[in-house]
């Protein structure tokens, strides 16, 4: 007898840009030198200050349960640094620590939706909103957006896509995948919209630090009076501190929300690890030269890709302004052959510059985006001089 999954799970997609990471590490098992552009995690160690105090906790015996909901000293000082950062009040009961941002939306989407509710999504979106969208038994509604517009929703777009069943609105900025940054005043339009249908905003800001000369970051509770009360942030450790592996997110959300997602974690998976979250809390009360030493070898290395791709022919890329994402139109080599193998479509190119070139990229069809290649430039120049040597390679090739 083989046993029967649920519907939920047998309607539910892998994650493209794990799957292509895992493919990518066969072929390097296999003895293949794989440059891998897949993976969307930044290629430092933690900071030393952060893993001492992960140590520490350890040895102070720091190893039991802690509230559900996370440690009252880490939920405050989330507070107090959004309140710092963004100029609007924010409480400790207001903040639930979770395992990782992904477990953050997770939690939104199961508190906040019904059967049959509508939530918008701008595409290209982040692999999981969708999927996750779908296990709380809603709709995902995809709005498309124009690369001749940074991929950025309108206010128009937004207006047009609600229905009497749209309940959310997922915004990403900066954006995985395209690294678009949203302006205050494209946000203040959207919030105007958002304020006068009542929707709820999710607004993913996991990339805040991570924006780069030119750019300016704005949580989008700030653009408009009130505007807190209609929307849920998340945001964590993972990228800005180099923290993929300790796994700890959080929301920032009215009380009732926070009350309603602590709920729900106590039932589900109790408090993130104990230990990561006092390494967390060194990370958001130390000093952030870390991330500013960060951010400026990401801004070298999104400089080269820019130069590269701008020299690659019958290619076009978006503005680079947050993230560590090259999102760029291969669409001029759909109908081509390459060695023989003709590429339709963007799944069929990556594939093809996985098998011939071994570099490792996702497909924007997982973005929502068929047409465009998603590389992370999260990778040591080394990597990404000879990745950028192999990518002009297989198009060189193409007849
Ligand atoms: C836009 C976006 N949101 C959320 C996440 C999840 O972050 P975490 O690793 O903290 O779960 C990611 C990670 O790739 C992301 O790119």
């Amino acid at each position: 007898m083989t046993i029967e999954l649920s519907q939920a799970i047998q309607a539910l997609a892998p994650s493209a840009t794990m799957a292509m990471g895992n493919a990518a590490a066969e072929l390097r098992a296999a003895g293949q030198s794989v440059i891998d552009f897949s993976m969307g995690e930044p290629d430092f160690d933690t900071p030393a200050h952060i893993q001492q105090a992960a140590l520490t906790a350890l040895r102070e015996g720091q190893t039991h349960y802690t509230p559900a909901a996370g440690i009252m000293k880490l939920r405050a000082a989330v507070a107090d640094a959004y309140t710092q950062a963004h100029g609007i009040p924010c409480e400790a009961s207001q903040v639930v620590i979770s395992c990782g941002a992904k477990h953050a939306l997770h939690n939104a989407f199961t508190v906040l939706l019904n059967d049959g509710d509508e939530v918008l999504i701008p595409a290209p979106y982040w692999v999981s909103y969708a999927e996750q969208v779908k296990l709380a038994r809603a709709t995902p509604v995809i709005v498309s957006t124009k690369e001749s517009e940074n991929f950025k929703l309108s206010a128009e777009q937004l207006d047009a896509a609600c229905t009497n069943k749209t309940r959310l609105l997922v915004l990403c900025s900066p954006s995985n995948p395209t690294g678009t940054v949203y302006a205050r005043e494209q946000l203040t339009a959207i919030a105007e919209v958002v304020q006068r249908r009542k929707l709820t905003v999710i607004s993913d800001e996991i990339y805040e630090y991570l924006v780069y000369p030119g750019h300016e970051f704005h949580s989008f509770a700030t653009v408009a009076p009130g505007l807190e009360d209609q929307t849920v942030i998340v945001n964590g450790v993972s990228k800005s501190f180099a923290m993929t592996g300790w796994r700890i997110g959080w929301t920032i959300a009215p009380k009732n929300v926070s009350a309603g997602i602590a709920k729900l974690q106590s039932q589900e998976t109790s408090n993130p690890s104990s230990i990561s979250q006092f390494a967390a809390l060194a990370a958001i009360e130390g000093s952030k030269d870390c991330v500013k030493d960060m951010v400026a070898e990401f801004t070298r290395r999104k400089d080269y890709v820019a130069e590269r791709l701008n020299a690659l022919p019958n290619v076009s890329h978006g503005e680079m302004g947050g993230a560590f994402y090259a999102f760029f139109n291969v669409r001029n080599y759909f109908g081509k052959s390459f060695r023989g193998q003709t590429v339709k479509n963007s799944q069929d190119f990556c594939l093809e510059l996985l098998r011939q070139q071994n570099v490792a990229t996702v497909s924007g069809a997982a973005f929502g985006a068929d047409g465009f290649v998603r590389a992370s430039f999260a990778a040591s120049m080394e990597n990404l001089r000879e990745g950028y040597d192999r990518l002009a390679r297989f198009l060189a090739s193409a007849e």
